[in-house]
């Protein structure tokens, strides 16, 4: 069974700041950073504080004490895409992935392989959880970042209606 609560170790970057848990009071800064990165996809700060609050472990803050980008991932499931800035209302009772829902980084902190290790601390929370894999939602041309990361994208006409707000987007997933 997922424990929500349950908190990766963060990886320890010699050479820098790394991943640490979003924090109530980082929310507002998650917010300005989304909507400077995502200026079409704009979401409001209590759709985003929802998810940090169902899934801590997994909604980390990336750049020390003022940070410069987030990550927010929650339990879900294969094949579901939540709606974009909508409320979960809560977390399936048996969830089988990860939804990776966003990773921002403001423009300096890009090119650290800052994705890279959030993805691995994704994965160690996912196979202690006993989820089978991560789940997200390429916008922009991003699905190159992801599959770097060993995403693949599924094309499934079903999804087509669910990714239509997200504009030209890709549902992709990575199983273990
Ligand atoms: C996407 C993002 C988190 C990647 O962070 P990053 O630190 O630049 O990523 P990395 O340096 O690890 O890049 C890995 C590879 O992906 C490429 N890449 C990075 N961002 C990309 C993008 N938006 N589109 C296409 N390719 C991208 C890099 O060039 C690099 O390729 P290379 O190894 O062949 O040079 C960051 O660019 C960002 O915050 N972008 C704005 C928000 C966004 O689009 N988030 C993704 C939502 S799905």
């Amino acid at each position: 069974m997922c424990d929500p609560e349950r908190r990766p170790r963060a990886s320890g970057d010699p050479d820098g700041p790394d991943w640490r848990p979003l924090r109530a009071a980082d929310m507002a800064r998650v917010q300005a950073i989304s909507e400077l990165v995502h200026p079409t996809l704009p979401e409001r700060l209590e759709v985003l504080e929802e998810k940090r609050r169902l899934s801590p472990g997994t909604c980390l803050g990336y750049g020390g004490e003022e940070i410069q980008g987030y990550g927010i991932a929650h339990p879900w499931l294969f094949g579901r895409i939540p709606v974009l800035d909508g409320f979960l209302d809560g977390l399936p009772p048996a969830p089988d992935c990860l939804f990776v829902h966003d990773v921002a980084l403001l423009p300096p902190a890009r090119g650290r392989g800052a994705p890279a290790r959030y993805i691995r601390l994704l994965g160690g929370f996912a196979h202690a959880a006993g989820l089978r894999g991560l789940a997200c939602v390429a916008v922009y041309g991003a699905e190159r970042v992801w599959s770097q990361l060993g995403f693949e994208v599924v094309a499934d006409g079903h999804l087509d209606a669910k990714l239509r707000p997200y504009g030209g987007a890709l549902y992709m997933i990575r199983r273990f």
